[in-house]
């Protein structure tokens, strides 16, 4: 049997992303670096998907929050991402590392806003486009 797609969706989409990013942050497998992280994105369809980081001890193997995140929304069968929060619990709001804000980029549009929180309240909010200036994209292909 293949689990009910709300299995996957983990979030009802009357969450709101930063209460759903908030929560999934707290099941971070983080053993090595003990920074949790949570993301969030919407889809186009008002679905919420979420992802926490999950470290391996093979260090490169690891993997962020957001890739998480991303990877949900694709296996429910949602390609269009309008929305993304991130938290951590950091001094001021964490980015996204740059392999995230490629991947980000595969999925929402440049002026998909994106919102960097922290747990205790220092916010930054900025674009796809703010994150990832020049984005390699298919148009860079056409002559291929
Ligand atoms: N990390 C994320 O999950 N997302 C980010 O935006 C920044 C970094 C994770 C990767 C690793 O598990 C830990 O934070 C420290 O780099």
């Amino acid at each position: 049997m293949f689990p009910d797609k709300s299995a996957i969706r983990s979030k009802d989409s009357t969450m709101s992303l930063l209460d759903a990013a908030r929560a999934v942050r707290e099941n971070a497998y983080v053993p090595y670096s003990r920074f949790k992280v949570g993301a969030a994105i919407r889809s186009s369809s008002g679905q919420i998907y979420v992802g926490c980081n999950v470290e391996n001890v093979a260090y490169p193997e690891g993997t962020c929050a957001e890739a998480g995140a991303i990877a949900a929304m694709v296996a429910s069968g949602e390609t269009e991402l309008i929305e993304v929060c991130v938290i951590a619990d950091s001094p001021h709001p964490v980015t996204p590392c740059g392999g995230c804000r490629q991947k980000l980029a595969e999925f929402g549009r440049g002026d998909v806003p994106v919102r960097l929180a922290t747990v205790d309240g220092p916010e930054t909010l900025m674009t796809i486009a703010e994150l990832l200036p020049g984005a390699f994209d298919q148009t860079h292909m056409e002559r291929a």
